[in-house]
């Protein structure tokens, strides 16, 4: 559990947000590594604040064509890519040190490529998934806003839920957000081998996106209340 008060007077004073990635650049969506390739705060090209599969498929130098993306991330999906992952992000930035984060130092040694992220209203992560098996790494969610951010996954049920479009499976398909009501702060371990995608609701919408090794699975099934 992170407190929202220091988390906010920490990140609301950065000046060094850096734009996510290289394509979507309105509505606005913004990071910050805590956990990169090499520590520092502030690279000009920071792959840990890029969407890793965009930036796997522009280090792959394959032609920049929706069929091309889509065989890539079939080639993924199939372990079939030489991949940059979650996992080879070892190195804790300055951000990680700041008072904030006190409250998850047993976390921090397991911690892997992890951002904050910062979304104006209308920025959106379309259908993806991040994790497949076997599994090499877990995600962490959460957010100290929860009422400007929708993290919504895909439902078997189609009966209710937000019709969206999944641009990796050609499908509309039924979207809807956990039933678990989300505290503002907390860490949730998120299933993020399930399609999903986000949506930031209003201006300002603050998210943990942050993933750990399975190594910490004990410790994040003693942590869990
Ligand atoms: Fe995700």
């Amino acid at each position: 559990m992170v407190d929202p008060s220091k988390f906010h007077s920490y990140f609301e004073s950065l000046h060094t947000w850096r734009e996510w990635g290289d394509k979507f650049h309105t509505p606005r969506r913004e990071a910050v590594p805590l956990v990169n390739l090499n520590g520092r705060h502030f690279e000009k090209v920071d792959p840990s604040c890029w969407p890793l599969d965009r930036w796997n498929f522009v280090k792959s130098g394959r032609e920049d064509t929706p069929e091309e993306w889509n065989k890539f991330y079939e080639n993924c999906l199939a372990d079939k890519e030489e991949l940059l992952t979650d996992v080879d992000f070892t190195m804790s930035t300055k951000h990680l040190e700041a008072e904030w984060a006190d409250s998850i130092e047993d976390l921090k040694p397991y911690l892997t490529r992890s951002c904050i992220l910062r979304w104006q209203a209308g920025a959106r992560f379309r259908p993806h998934v991040d994790t497949w098996h076997p599994v090499r790494w877990l995600r962490l969610w959460g957010t100290t806003t929860p009422e400007k951010i929708l993290l919504r996954y895909k439902q078997p049920d189609t009966s209710k839920g937000f019709c969206i479009w999944n641009d990796i499976t050609k499908q509309d398909e039924v979207y809807q957000c956990s039933e678990t009501p989300i505290e503002a702060g907390r860490l949730y371990l998120h299933d993020s081998m399930v399609w999903h995608d986000a949506l930031a609701v209003e201006d300002d919408a603050f998210q943990f996106f942050i993933s750990i090794h399975p190594r910490a699975y004990d410790l994040l099934l003693s942590s869990i209340h």
